[in-house]
């Protein structure tokens, strides 16, 4: 039988994340497995941020990004691009995960060349088209032409299987982006003076992490994110709220212009996904509405207010880490004030196991991909 060659598709920052220990899998096991990558580039600095990281080198990038880029101009883009992959590399199978316009797309180009597609990441749902936006509708035509759902959780699992998935095509893997800080969250506490020196600005205190970027949330939602947070710096003088921006206008001018000159509020660059794991690990609380971001935290004892109203990651809401707070002012300020002065509900809060993952979910995906005889 010959080496199965899979064409491996990202192109923002978290897919990058999650695709690298999928990327190392198959380069460890180079006897049956001929890894293609192809980055279409739908981020660029911020992409570049981990593809650096994890050394992961790149057959084809298709370096999509264009400034404040709309959504349908984006895809038109990434058919062409990712359909011309197809062309040249013939593929045995397509991979990617999530569900970002690149993923959305991969899938679909898949399916028109009738090439088997490996969806990571599948099965989450929210159920709300708009929510989060457009990811929803992003992955949900993604599973219609999955072949292989590789579902983190057995929540998600039963998530397909409600939209009649067949049983063989669903396997609950785990979620990759714990493969990848597991192996990260090592590196940056062994060589943590070097992020010290950079953050010395922080001292020793509470330090709060902020992220967002959810489309959903632009306009009025960012304007009361900062809104709060401006409110809780004045509150609580001696703690540190530390905000790396995204890339995206839509985030950096209102973020900018409302929190600028705050002492105790600092804004940054995005950070390097290896500076970004130290400083969650240092963080006290993560105020987010990223995905990502509520799967990691539980492997760090943090707990983590979501800015959304639903999440399509519900494990570990359940499992008390994660709540709710909107875009809603008075909800953010109160839920941030009361962790940061209620002890008991701080510790309960902080989880004992992730409920996301085990840190091999990338071994488990590789297995699956080389069980189907694609490569007969
Ligand atoms: C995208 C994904 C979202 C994911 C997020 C992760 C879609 C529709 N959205 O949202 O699901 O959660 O990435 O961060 O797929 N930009 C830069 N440099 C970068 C990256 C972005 O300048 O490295 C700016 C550009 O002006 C770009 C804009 O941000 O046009 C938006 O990027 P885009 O990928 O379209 O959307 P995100 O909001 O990043
Ligand atoms: N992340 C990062 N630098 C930052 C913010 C986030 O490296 O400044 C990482 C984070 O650890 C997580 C991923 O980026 O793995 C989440 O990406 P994002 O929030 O952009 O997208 P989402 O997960 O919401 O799709």
């Amino acid at each position: 039988m010959r080496r199965l060659r899979p064409l491996l598709i990202f192109g923002t920052r978290p897919e990058a994340i999650k695709m690298a220990p999928v990327v190392h899998e198959c380069l460890r096991r180079a006897d049956s497995i001929e890894p293609i990558v192809c980055l279409t580039g739908q981020h660029r600095e911020m992409l570049a941020q981990v593809t650096d990281y994890f050394g992961l080198s790149a057959d084809l990038d298709l370096a999509l990004m264009q400034p404040n880029q709309t959504l349908a101009e984006l895809t038109a883009r990434c058919f062409q691009g990712i359909d011309s992959a197809l062309a040249r590399f013939n593929p045995d199978c397509v991979v990617a995960q999530g569900d970002t316009t690149t993923v959305m797309v991969a899938a679909l180009a898949a399916f028109y060349r009738r090439l088997p597609f490996v969806h990571v990441e599948a099965g989450l749902r929210t159920g709300n088209l708009q929510a989060p936006w457009p990811e929803e509708m992003n992955r949900r035509v993604a599973s219609i032409v999955t072949t292989v759902h590789c579902a983190p959780t057995t929540r998600s699992a039963d998530n397909l299987r409600a939209e009649h998935v067949p049983e063989q095509q669903i396997f609950v893997t785990g979620n990759t982006v714990i493969d990848a800080l597991l192996w990260a969250v090592e590196r940056e506490r062994a060589g943590a003076a070097r992020w010290q020196d950079k953050y010395a600005r922080l001292g020793n205190g509470r330090v709060v992490l902020i992220t967002g970027h959810r489309r959903e949330n632009f306009g009025q939602g960012f304007q009361d994110i900062c809104r709060a947070i401006a409110t809780l710096a004045d509150q609580f003088p001696d703690v540190q709220f530390l905000y790396p921006v995204h890339l995206n206008p839509n985030v950096q001018e209102p973020v900018r212009a409302l929190l600028g000159n705050k002492p105790n509020v600092h804004l940054t660059e995005p950070a390097p996904y290896p500076e970004f794991v130290w400083l969650m690990d240092r963080s006290t609380l993560i105020l987010t509405d990223s995905g990502g971001v509520q799967e990691e935290a539980p492997s760090l004892h943090k707990p983590i207010l979501v800015m959304r109203e639903t999440t399509e990651r519900p494990e570990a809401l359940d499992a008390g880490a994660v709540e709710l707070v909107g875009t809603n002012v008075e909800r953010i300020v109160e839920s941030v004030s009361r962790l940061l002065t209620d002890k008991q509900e701080y510790a309960r809060r902080q989880l004992d196991v992730n409920p996301y993952g085990d840190g091999q979910a990338a071994r488990r995906i590789v297995d699956i991909m080389l069980q189907q005889g694609w490569n007969q």
